[in-house]
This record gives C-alpha cells, sequence and structure tokens, in this order.
C-alpha cells in the first residue's frame, strides 16, 4: 500500500493523550503519542530498535521514555540517550520521531519526514472544542475496511435513505435534492441541496410537522480522507442565515490497509449544558456509525479486500462521483510524491 506522505493525519482527540501516553497505528507504522511536561504532545515510532518492544509498554523518567523490555531510554526526539549496559550507545539507537500539531483539539501527525511539516495545511475544525456557546459530543471506531472505503461512504450521502433506517434516515429526502461535487485546488467538496421539503429527522421539533424546509449536507474532503460535514436546516426561502447548522468531523486514519481509525463529532448550539443531550446525541450517532454504517463497509470490504478498486470495474450511479474524484485526487497526490521522490 501506498501512503500519501506529506499531509497531516488525525491520530487522537487531543485528551486521549496524557503523559502515559497512547499506542495507535498510523498507515502501517506503531505510534507512541504522549504528552511532555511542557504540555506539547511528542510521538515516536512505537518500537524500540533493540528487540521491538513497544515504547508504550515502558515508563517514563519525565520527558525520557525508557523500553520497559531492557531499558534504552529516549528523549522525545527519539535520541537514544541511555543503555544501562554500557556508557556507549549503539549507533543506530535513534528512534524515528513524528511531526506534530494539535490544533482544535485534535493531534495531527505528519506523515512525511521530521521537520518538513507544513501547519498551514491542517484542515480546519474550529468548531470541535467546546465554548460558552457549543457544545460537542465525540467518538471513536475502529472499522475492518480500508479507509478510501470510508471515504467513499461519507461522500456518498445517498447511503442515508437505505443504511440508516434506524436513525437519521431521511424519509426518502435525498431523492428531492440536488448533488454537486467540485475541487478547489484540492479541497473537495460533495453537497447536498433539499429545497421544499417536509422537515428532516435532524429538524424535529424545531418547525411545525406541516412546514416546507430547505435542507442542506455539505462534505468537505481533504486528503487522506479528513471530512467535516454541516448539516443545515432553514425555513423554505429564508436563507441558510436564518436556519440552523450541525458541523460535524468524520476523520479516517488508515491504521493499515484493511483496517481505519473513524474519528467522528457534532457540535451543537442548544442545550449545552443538558447531558440527557449528550447522552442522546452519543447514543444516536453511535448506533448510526457502530450499527449501521460499519457494518455494511466492512461486508462490502470482505467482498474486495485486497484487490483493486478500479479492477474490481465498480459500476457507477453518478451519486458516488463524490468518492471517485476524491480516490482520483489522493492517487494524483501519491503518484506526484513517487515522482519527486524518484
Ligand atoms: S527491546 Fe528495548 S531495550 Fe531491548
Ligand atoms: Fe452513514
Amino acid at each position: 500500500m501506498s501512503w500519501l506522505q506529506n499531509a497531516w493525519y488525525m491520530g487522537a482527540w487531543a485528551d486521549e493523550v496524557g503523559s502515559s501516553g497512547l499506542s495507535r497505528q498510523i498507515a502501517d507504522k506503531p505510534v507512541y503519542f504522549f504528552r511532555l511536561s511542557n504540555g506539547q504532545i511528542a510521538a515516536l515510532l512505537d518500537r524500540c530498535p533493540h528487540r521491538f518492544a513497544p515504547l508504550s509498554k515502558g515508563e517514563r523518567e519525565g520527558d525520557t521514555v525508557v523500553c520497559g523490555y531492557h531499558g534504552l531510554a529516549f528523549s522525545a526526539a527519539g535520541k537514544c540517550v541511555r543503555n544501562p549496559f554500557s556508557d556507549r550507545i549503539p549507533a543506530g539507537s535513534d528512534i524515528p520521531a513524528f511531526d506534530i500539531a494539535e490544533k482544535d483539539g485534535i493531534v495531527w501527525l505528519w506523515g512525511g519526514a521530521a521537520g518538513t511539516a507544513e501547519p498551514a495545511l491542517i484542515p480546519d475544525f474550529n468548531f470541535v472544542p467546546d465554548t460558552p456557546h457549543s457544545r460537542t459530543v465525540r467518538g471513536y471506531t475502529l472499522m475492518r475496511a480500508n479507509y478510501e472505503y470510508g471515504t467513499d461512504n461519507l461522500l456518498d450521502l445517498s447511503h442515508i435513505e437505505f443504511v440508516h433506517k434506524g436513525t437519521f434516515a431521511g424519509q426518502g429526502v435525498i431523492f428531492a435534492g440536488d448533488h454537486s461535487v467540485h475541487a478547489d485546488g484540492n479541497t473537495l467538496h460533495s453537497n447536498w441541496w433539499m429545497p421544499d421539503i417536509a422537515p428532516p429527522s435532524v429538524a424535529q421539533g424545531m418547525f411545525p410537522p406541516e412546514a416546507k424546509v430547505d435542507h442542506w449536507l455539505d462534505m468537505r474532503w481533504n486528503a487522506p480522507a479528513t471530512m467535516r460535514l454541516n448539516v443545515g436546516v432553514t425555513a423554505h426561502g429564508a436563507g441558510r442565515e436564518a436556519g440552523f447548522e450541525v458541523p460535524q468531523a468524520h476523520i479516517l486514519t488508515p491504521a493499515d490497509d484493511h483496517t481505519t481509525h473513524y474519528f467522528w463529532s457534532s457540535t451543537r448550539y442548544h442545550d449545552l449544558d443538558n447531558p440527557e443531550v449528550d447522552a442522546m446525541l452519543l447514543s444516536l450517532f453511535g448506533d448510526a456509525f457502530d450499527i449501521e454504517d460499519k457494518p455494511m463497509i466492512e461486508a462490502a470490504y470482505d467482498n474486495v479486500r485486497g484487490k483493486d478498486f478500479w479492477k474490481e470495474k465498480p459500476v457507477s450511479l453518478g451519486i458516488d462521483q463524490g468518492g471517485t474524484r476524491a480516490r482520483r485526487i489522493l492517487e494524483k497526490l501519491i503518484a506526484q510524491e513517487k515522482e519527486v521522490e524518484a
């Protein structure tokens, strides 16, 4: 599998990483994330160069990581700083370190060489952290499928009508909508606009049942598989500004070719301090992503596991052009990196 290198991969929600750290596989590499005494996050390959024990199974001495197997010690930059058996540090004892950025409550890992990270390329998720006017519920699930199949799912929300019958199926509203896909540089937008429809389930209780509303689902994609969804509803003809919008994160990070970390969030601007609303939303989204999306994506992926997507000759229905274009952009970016390397 070829991974896009010069891109940001979500490694964790920021509060998942404490001083004892977190181990998570990212694009085939085991990564140990840990928080330093100054509050910043560091990340090292979670593999000691001696007999390959995970550093995450070792101990911390201040900002130093000590391997739990035979005691080699490493700085947060990956330098081997102590060999308990000799004053000499053997050549090749340093560990790869990763460039890390913490932004919007998200820990981002740069897939390229250390020291080459481009913070300006971090996609914007400024709605995620709680404010006096907003609350976000968040979740994580591990999906046994290739991450691009997750992208297909999220960039083609027509599946809502079929897969999400138990949660937010839209009573047919997708069929009343226009779907448009456009690219802005390497950022892709896959948007649904559903005017003059009955209030969808996301707007329940906010409009009289006989009201007509305009509804939108705007999905933004950045490579490798980082998505933001804006779910909006407004009174029919009143304009988007008069309505409300629920911003969501849907961020996929490949663990390996066949396994994907799925981080999701949803932000609201009402009922802020109501734990029952938190619990209701966590249960709704948990059901939608864990019980509805995940089994379908995993079962579909089982049918093509290890095969080349295009050689399987997937039929196009038009609604899937978002996923198709995301695959093409990703292929292009990976090919460009290979050209530069060659
Ligand atoms: S495996 Fe880490 S010191 Fe031996
Ligand atoms: Fe879904």
